[in-house]
């Protein structure tokens, strides 16, 4: 949600040259990050109205719909394709089997026609007035129509599906020429081919655009400009390969192997990336060799965000009206008396910082000095703390018990002032027992990997490297 500025854009700025030549598309799981969203006096109500504000503004082609974004119920995203958003599916259908969607459109690019059709995975949750039909099926007869209307059109399919199931389609069904996937439990994935369908997908929560520029041949065939992809790859590889040898030379000769670490992980990571995607280039130029048709040929790129673009305004500015939108909700969800409910069960067995500070006076002094102790503070001065999507990583919390996918609790915002901050307890666990009978009830010492990746997620900190981040927050002996 916040990269959303510099997303647009990014989006705007890399099709400013000529729009009538460009479809934008997306996947789906647009909207909502969990399967099940209570309608009432909800901030994720709000966000997904302005997710669709925006996306509507920027001029969308077609966006599937993905299982999640049908967590508010199917008369949410009914609505917004009343208003004319352009939801596609071709298998949600009503309990009459008539599909309740678009289940297909068509743009002409150039002199070519081009045709985009959508798969939704099925939901989590059961929906009483809806089916998802089996894709197997409604995909035989969706494709069955398309090709009656559209004599050699170029054919994309966006899929929710998972990415094997989508290999699956590519195989079963060569007519689909693009098939973009949304699978959250993969990355960025390469266009690949299989069989006539070229699969591929960008990474979820919009930290990279995939770029795929098509030249349209003749055929609805394949070709691709292989060499010049293949020459790329590799100069790129020698360049992460320079930079690797001469970080792990000047890190043995400081003796400093820690300060390099994280940016030689990353190295790594993105060499073992390019060495795939140059034995996919290579397979495909040996293909081609043999075929050497004039066919469709594409190039590709994935665009990461990067912290110093630009933002775009009117976006910006609709985020900020909708933080303020969510801090008005939730000071009067605050007010609520119901929502502190789950307050307690929050707060388990907590006693706050100032508690344990009475005893380990040098532990505290130190953690004092740590980003730790002003995280909520840090929240306020972004006029955030009010905001359900930020609150827990900054509160003193149970992180065994965080699910940073599930959007958290309103008792959040009734927290006790002694729990403001990323307090012992995160680390420690619960210290109520502790503190009245220190020699019976032990705490944990050292808090292992696991505690600390719940709220370091690679979303939030994305170069997080246990050993040292550990040693500059462990507290000292006395
Ligand atoms: C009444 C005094 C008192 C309070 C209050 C107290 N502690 Fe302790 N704490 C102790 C004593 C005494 C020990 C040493 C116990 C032992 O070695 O058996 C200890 C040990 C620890 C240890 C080290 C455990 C180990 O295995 O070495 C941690 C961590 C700790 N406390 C955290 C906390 C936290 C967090 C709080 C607040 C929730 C807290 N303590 C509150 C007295 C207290
Ligand atoms: C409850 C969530 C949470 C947990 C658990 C947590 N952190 Fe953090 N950590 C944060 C937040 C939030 C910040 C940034 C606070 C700010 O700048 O306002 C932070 C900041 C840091 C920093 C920068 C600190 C500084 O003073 O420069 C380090 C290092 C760090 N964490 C290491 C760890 C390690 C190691 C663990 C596990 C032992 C851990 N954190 C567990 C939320 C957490
Ligand atoms: C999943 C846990 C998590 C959530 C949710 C989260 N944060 Fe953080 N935040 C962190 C961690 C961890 C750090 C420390 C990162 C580091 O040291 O680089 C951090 C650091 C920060 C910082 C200080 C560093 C910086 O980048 O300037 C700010 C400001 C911040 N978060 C704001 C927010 C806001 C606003 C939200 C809600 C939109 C939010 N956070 C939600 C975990 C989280
Ligand atoms: C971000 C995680 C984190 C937070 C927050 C944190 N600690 Fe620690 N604490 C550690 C680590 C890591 C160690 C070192 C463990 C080791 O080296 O064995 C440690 C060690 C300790 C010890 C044992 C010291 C000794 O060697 O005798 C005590 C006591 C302790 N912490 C108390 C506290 C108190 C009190 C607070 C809050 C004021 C607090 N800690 C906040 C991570 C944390």
């Amino acid at each position: 949600m916040g990269g959303l500025p510099k997303k647009i854009y990014q989006i705007n700025s890399l099709s400013s040259s000529d729009r009538s030549n460009r479809l934008l598309l997306d996947s789906g799981n647009l909207l909502f990050k969990k399967n099940s969203i209570d309608r009432r006096q909800n901030q994720e109500i709000l966000t997904a109205e302005t997710i669709l504000d925006i996306y509507t503004d920027i001029g969308y082609d077609a966006v599937a719909i993905g299982p999640l974004d049908l967590a508010a119920g199917i008369d949410f995203v009914q609505k917004s394709y009343s208003h004319g958003f352009p939801w596609i599916s071709s298998n949600i259908t009503g309990p009459d089997g008539k599909p309740l969607f678009t289940q297909w459109i068509t743009r002409t690019l150039g002199d070519i026609k081009v045709v985009i059709t959508a798969v939704t995975a099925h939901p989590q949750k059961e929906y009483k007035n809806i089916n998802i039909q089996p894709w197997q099926e409604s995909l035989t007869k969706t494709l069955v129509t398309i090709k009656e209307k559209k004599e050699n059109a170029f054919i994309i399919l966006l899929s929710s599906l998972n990415n094997s199931e989508n290999e699956q389609i590519a195989k079963r069904f060569p007519d689909i020429n693009l098939l973009i996937g949304a699978d959250p439990h993969r990355g960025n994935i390469s266009p690949q081919l299989i069989g006539n369908t070229l699969l591929t997908q960008t990474a979820k929560q919009g930290k990279y655009q995939g770029l795929l520029e098509i030249i349209f041949g003749k055929q609805r065939i394949w070709g691709h400009d292989t060499t010049r992809q293949l020459a790329d790859l590799q100069n790129k590889l020698g360049s992460v390969n320079w930079q690797l040898r001469r970080l792990k030379k000047q890190s043995k000769k400081n003796g400093n192997e820690n300060k390099y670490t994280d940016t030689i992980l990353r190295l790594e990571k993105e060499k073992e990336e390019l060495n795939r995607e140059i034995d996919t280039s290579k397979k495909l130029l040996t293909q081609e060799k043999k075929t050497g048709v004039k066919n469709d040929q594409y190039n590709y790129r994935f665009i990461g965000l990067k912290k110093n673009m630009p933002n775009d305004q009117p976006t910006a500015e609709k985020l900020i009206l909708l933080n303020r939108e969510i801090r008005e909700l939730n000071k009067k969800n605050k007010q609520l008396e119901n929502t502190s409910g789950n307050l307690s069960t929050l707060t388990q067995n907590m006693v706050g910082h100032s508690v344990c500070e009475t005893c380990h006076e040098t532990q505290a002094e130190f953690w004092k000095a740590t980003r730790h102790a002003s995280a909520y503070s840090t929240l306020n001065k972004k006029d955030k703390s009010l905001n359900l999507d930020c609150l827990p990583c900054h509160l003193t919390i149970n992180p065994r018990k965080l699910d940073s996918q599930i959007s958290p609790d309103p008792g959040y915002l009734s927290y006790p002032s002694a729990l403001r901050s990323v307090g012992c307890e995160s680390c420690h666990g619960p210290g109520r027992e502790h503190s009245i009978a220190p020699e019976t009830f032990t705490l944990s010492r050292n808090p292992e990997k696991a505690l600390c990746l719940a709220c370091h997620t690679p979303e939030h900190d994305d170069t997080f490297n246990y050993a040292p981040k550990l040693s500059s927050i462990a507290c000292p002996s006395e």
